[in-house]
């Protein structure tokens, strides 16, 4: 087995805590897999501006472009509140994902049995949800210029521009077609054709991608306000989600919800194939830094967790490790493990971060 490398970006807030949780797992996966993983760590955000002055030193840039993958925790938080935007601890995140050029944002929202009296909506609505959402991420008005707060007269005027070429959005369609073929073959695309240029473009070029090439794929469009609307109202009729930075931030975040609770939720942020055939790659958990509870011992590390497991699937080449531990959290959430995310208030005690990667750990040493 060959060596793997990965870079830890644990972060602020709750991010810290739950990697803790995932080096003991990477560990595991050494000790009772033989795999080769070689983690190092290094500072992103808020604790990378406590020491550098910037959210995202130049030397940590570099690391994040040697390795086979990136797996970050979470960044932001309170004390950051005031810095200038330029340094803020998000900006360290946007570096890596458009230095990377991690284009194509893989935001899996999946209901897991043990937890569908959890969603806000009603069990049979969600119960078996599994959708997969493909957000675009290093273009549209989170990247595009002009942008800035400008003088206009005797006011000012904030402008941030929503820009998209036809590659951009050809190459993260072509990862979302691929993605439906893997899975039940059909893809809904989403903007807003009806009042934005750049959704007409984005439609016609999504139409051409499948026309040409994905005819199999049975492909629709949508509204993403209507998109929005239809998540809620019936979940399961998605698949594959392919859809822009901003309506993809947004739409993910409802899927999110769905599923019951953020904290069981990974991503993967994909790239261009690297010399080894491997998608650049960078991991990260849905939720956010969650300072309200950081070093509490209250964060469910799960997603992070799960996140790890998309590495193993994605950039390790490893599969049936990535079910192992999809498998083992499934059997944790089964038996009834919470954490306070995963419970009503009078649910009794709940797990605490470590007890939840214990519980893990166990699992795993059950499925040998
Ligand atoms: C996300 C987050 C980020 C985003 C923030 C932290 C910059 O909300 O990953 O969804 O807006 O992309
Ligand atoms: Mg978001």
């Amino acid at each position: 087995m060959s060596k793997k490398t990965l870079l830890i970006l644990p972060g602020d807030g709750i991010g810290p805590e739950v990697m803790t949780e995932v080096s003991r797992i990477i560990d595991w996966f050494n000790d009772r897999r033989g795999m080769e993983i070689e983690a190092s760590e290094d500072l992103v955000g808020g604790a990378a501006y406590d020491v550098h002055g910037v959210p995202l030193a130049d030397a940590t840039m570099d690391r994040a472009q040697d390795v086979d993958a990136v797996l970050l925790g979470a960044v932001g938080g309170p004390k950051y509140d005031d810095l200038d935007f330029s340094v803020k601890p998000e900006r360290g995140l946007l570096r890596l994902r458009k230095e990377m050029d991690l284009f194509a944002n893989l935001r899996p929202a999946q209901c897991f049995d043990a937890l569908a009296d959890f969603s806000s909506l009603k069990p049979e609505v969600v119960a078996g949800l599994d959708i997969m959402i493909v957000r675009e991420l290093t273009s549209g008005v989170y990247f595009g210029e002009p942008r800035g707060i400008f003088e206009e007269g005797n006011e000012r005027v904030g402008i941030n521009t929503q820009r998209y070429t036809e590659s951009e959005i050809e190459r993260v369609a072509r990862a979302a077609f691929d993605l439906a073929r893997k899975r039940n073959g059909k893809l809904c695309s989403m903007e807003k054709a009806n009042v934005m240029e750049s959704g007409i473009l984005w439609r016609e070029v999504v139409q051409a991608v499948h026309d040409a090439d994905y005819p199999d794929i049975e492909l629709s469009h949508m509204y993403a306000d209507n998109g929005a609307m239809q998540l809620v109202r019936n979940p399961k009729q998605f698949d594959v989600i392919v859809t822009d930075n901003l309506f993809g931030d947004m739409l993910s975040d409802v899927a999110a919800m769905l599923t019951g609770s953020l904290g069981m939720l990974p991503s993967a942020s994909l790239g261009a194939p690297m010399d080894n055939g491997r998608p650049k790659a960078m991991y990260e958990p849905v939720h956010g830094s969650a300072p309200d509870i950081a070093g509490q011992g209250k964060a469910n590390p799960c997603a992070c967790i799960l996140s790890f497991a998309m590495a193993l699937r994605y950039s390790f080449d490893e599969g049936a490790e990535a079910d192992r531990l999809e498998a083992a959290v499934e059997k944790v959430l089964a038996d009834g493990v919470r954490t306070p995310d995963l419970m009503q208030a009078d649910g009794g005690k709940p797990a605490t971060t470590t007890e939840m990667g214990d519980a893990v750990l166990a699992a795993l040493d059950a499925s040998l």
